[in-house]
């Protein structure tokens, strides 16, 4: 099974490189950084997918300063609809499946129960509606598949479990907000729902939802983390933790309030999600590994 990574060093490339190496002798990997493959370059692209003749293409890159995206659509959109577009054409091309990443982000958070995949879109941030722009440019490859995830942490990349480790290092209290709730997810559950995609027969196409089991608030997170980096010993004292509303805190993408979605389409598909809670041990564990 000959699989192409792209953006092979961010969270969920990183984690789906480990499982290859780890667990999957039979997958031959070719792993592309920016530096290796700059998705939105078509032609590099098409000479690349040409070249290895991948039977799936795993599209781990993206732009994803949520941010940033607010003052640089051009950029969010070469990424996230451009790029996937040339994935999207080489794959179907070459006769390739394409699974490719999408986000919560693409629903606009006012609801109370968690969302289902055909639900109306509604974006409200340059980030989330590039993505679903890139969701549609993805599907009209006829073998795809769009995994749309949520929070994702681990022990790589710039995360809010490694963010809060670092601020309960440096300060002795900190707000965090209470009134934006989601599903945690671990990139190398992602990685490891990827893997059951690409082995099943036949595999599922078209857009499912896959996140961590279990709904917090940022707080609820935050609060689970430090605790346990407490427990672990990566962290000396809990700082005192104020929960505040979205308002005190205001950013330039505007977030949706509430992100659950519901996992029902995939788990009935036979790919399980997971609870999000011990990943959070083990990204510790592994951070502290590292660290030694
Ligand atoms: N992080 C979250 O909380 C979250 C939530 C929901 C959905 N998602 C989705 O999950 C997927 C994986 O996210 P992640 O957290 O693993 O992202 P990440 O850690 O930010 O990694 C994204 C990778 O894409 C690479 N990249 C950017 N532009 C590229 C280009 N033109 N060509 C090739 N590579 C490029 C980046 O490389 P550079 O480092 O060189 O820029 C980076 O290594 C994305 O589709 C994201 O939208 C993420």
């Amino acid at each position: 099974m000959k699989v192409l990574l792209t953006g092979a060093s961010g969270q969920v490339g990183s984690c789906f490189q480990d499982l290859a190496k780890e667990k999957f002798p039979q997958v031959t990997l070719l792993a592309t950084d920016r530096s290796q493959l700059d998705i939105s370059d078509a032609a590099a692209v098409e000479r690349l997918v040409g070249q290895f003749q991948p039977d799936v293409i795993f599209n781990a890159a993206a732009y994803t300063a949520v941010d940033r995206a607010e003052s640089d659509p051009e950029g969010a959109w070469n990424v996230n609809v451009q790029a996937v577009e040339n994935l999207a054409l080489a794959a179907q091309r070459h006769h390739a499946f394409l699974i490719h990443i999408s986000t919560d982000y693409v629903f606009n958070g006012e609801a109370d129960k968690p969302w289902a995949e055909d639900h109306p879109c509604d974006p409200q941030s340059i980030y989330g509606s590039t993505k679903l722009a890139g969701e549609k440019a993805a599907l009209t490859c006829e073998q795809a598949i769009v995994l749309r995830t949520s929070w994702v942490f681990s022990e790589y990349g710039n995360n809010f479990l490694k963010t809060m480790l670092r601020l309960g290092k440096e300060r002795p209290a900190l707000s965090i907000i209470d009134d934006q709730r989601g599903c945690p997810t671990y990139a190398g559950d992602i990685a490891s729902a990827a893997m059951e995609i690409i082995f099943a027969a036949p595999r599922p196409t078209g857009i499912y939802h896959y996140s961590g089991v279990g709904e917090t608030s940022w707080f609820g997170f935050a609060e689970a983390i430090l605790q346990k980096a407490c427990v672990a010993g990566l962290l000396e004292k809990m700082p005192e933790l104020t929960p505040i509303p979205t308002t005190q805190f205001p950013t330039p993408a505007k977030r949706p309030k509430y992100s659950v979605m519901s996992t029902q389409k995939i788990a009935a598909a036979g790919i399980m999600p997971v609870s999000w809670l011990p990943r959070i041990d083990l990204v510790l564990q592994k951070l502290k590994t590292s660290l030694s």
